[in-house]
């Protein structure tokens, strides 16, 4: 059960089919364009959205404004270095702007950065700064119905033959992501990572953490990683941070704050010089464009975020509500991991091909169907066309992900999606494909138009 109970609530929007049939239309059928009091259930990402404890609220009432060498700095270095062991940490508003300052820095024309696989904003990052980001994800993780444990792995087969072979010269820093976001938000395991830890170090190449999910990973180690079984998620934790040259991190997930991040490094000339970009476009290295009490929300947040009660609770609630949508009679990537579900909507609508979308054909009728938003990781998001509009390339798999903000809804809600995606599934022959009206030029999925066909 759910280590804590509910001191403040909130009431959520309940809206008619016909409200929501109106918002669909007024959106052009792209949920980020809807208004969140349309909403009922909103699971579109468990970035930021997470219930704050009354301890992190406490934490924020003492937060200190000062704008150099302020107090709720020092309990936010002292507590993040306690953790990571990293001796330079700069804060950032959020994990992307940990990002910028390490591609800015790390990255040129010509660089490389490997991954098992880069999050969206990093590869644009990577991208910004004139570099290519790979990435190498385990063969195991494209079975998407298998129950191997641990299919967020890096591929070290691929990765050692890259770092000996004629690219190894471009590798700027090889980046763990912790779970594989865009991987089914899989985790990665302690061998794996201490093997990549080895090459890395072999090869002269920085090994950096996208720590967002630092706890998740961990608590899933300690679940199916026979090794660690004895071990708290806090140790695997410490002992994986340790294993890396450094992390960015977005607090808004792991940190189980609304904004915040930071950048950890060990190496002390790298770390001078993402300072003097933190100062040029983010703030003073004692804050980081965040408020003192966003520091110490955030300091608050990653000593709950490891409590083994909080993991397994959350690790319930999201195996609960995949029991629910496999009951509907929908497959998921398996097995759950503990931020989302990723739905395979290619599989329950066949009906529809890849550039008709069948994910956002799919995130669209649950919405009308129960007031749910998720969000499309499928040929939106990853494909691509030609002028004339005619498909050029198409996602590997057309999913939809279910996030799963911390703390913040009950099993009462889940049972509203698991019976609204049930209603859809039933009648899933007659979810409509969708085409794109208007896009821009690159991120598409943020800000397309679409129409039914
Ligand atoms: N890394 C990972 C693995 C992420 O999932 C995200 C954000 C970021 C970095 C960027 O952090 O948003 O603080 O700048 N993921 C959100 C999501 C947006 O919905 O998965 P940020």
């Amino acid at each position: 059960m759910e280590p804590y109970r509910i001191k403040v609530v909130e009431p959520i929007p309940v809206t008619t089919r016909e409200q929501r049939q109106a918002a669909l239309a007024r959106v052009h059928h792209n949920l980020f364009d809807l208004r969140a009091d349309e909403v009922t259930v909103d699971l579109l990402t468990d970035s930021g959205t997470g219930a704050l404890s009354a301890a992190q609220l406490a934490a924020a009432m003492d937060g200190d404004e000062s704008y150099a060498g302020s107090r709720s700095f020092h309990r936010f270095h002292d507590t993040v270095r306690e953790l990571t062991g990293y001796p330079h940490i700069l804060p950032v508003h959020q994990g992307r702007a940990a990002e910028r300052l390490l591609t800015a820095t790390l990255l040129g024309p010509g660089k490389l950065f490997l991954s098992n696989t880069h999050f969206d904003t990093l590869r644009a990052n990577v991208a910004l700064c004139g570099g290519e980001a790979w990435d190498l994800p385990c063969p195991e993780a494209a079975d998407l119905d298998s129950a191997e444990p641990f299919k967020g792995n890096i591929d070290t087969t691929r990765l050692k033959a890259v770092l000996d072979g004629p690219d190894g010269a471009r590798v700027g820093a090889v980046i763990m992501t912790l779970t594989n976001n865009g991987g089914g938000g899989q985790p990665v395991s302690m061998a794996n990572l201490t093997l990549t830890s080895a090459l890395c170090r072999e090869h002269g190449v920085p090994l950096i953490l996208d720590a967002a999910r630092f706890a998740e990973n961990a608590w899933l180690v300690t679940q199916r990683e026979p090794a660690h079984r004895e071990h708290s998620p806090r140790q695997v934790a410490e002992a994986a941070f340790r294993l890396a040259d450094g992390c960015v991190m977005s607090a808004k997930k792991d940190g189980i704050a609304h904004i915040g991040g930071f950048l950890g490094l060990h190496d002390t000339e790298l770390a001078r010089r993402c300072e003097l970009l933190l100062i040029a476009t983010e703030g003073f290295p004692t804050y980081g464009g965040l408020a003192g009490r966003d520091l110490d929300m955030v300091a608050r947040g990653l000593h709950e975020v490891t409590d083994p009660r909080y993991l397994r609770a959350r690790a319930e609630d999201t195996a609960y509500l995949a029991d629910l949508v496999r009951a509907a009679g929908v497959d998921i990537v398996e097995p759950p991991g503990l931020h989302a579900l990723y739905l395979n909507a290619g599989r329950l609508l066949p009906h529809i091909p890849p550039h008709r979308f069948p994910g956002q054909a799919l995130a669209c009728r649950l919405y009308l169907e129960g007031g749910i938003r998720g969000v499309e990781l499928g040929s939106l998001y990853l494909g691509t066309e030609d002028e004339q509009g005619a498909p050029l390339t198409s996602a590997p798999y057309e999913l939809l992900r279910l996030a799963i903000p911390r703390r913040t809804y009950t099993r009462g809600h889940f049972d509203h999606v698991g019976r609204a995606l049930a209603r859809v599934a039933r009648d899933a022959h007659l979810v409509p494909g969708l085409r794109i009206t208007e896009q821009p030029a690159f991120l598409r999925q943020f800000r397309s138009r679409l129409a039914p066909v």
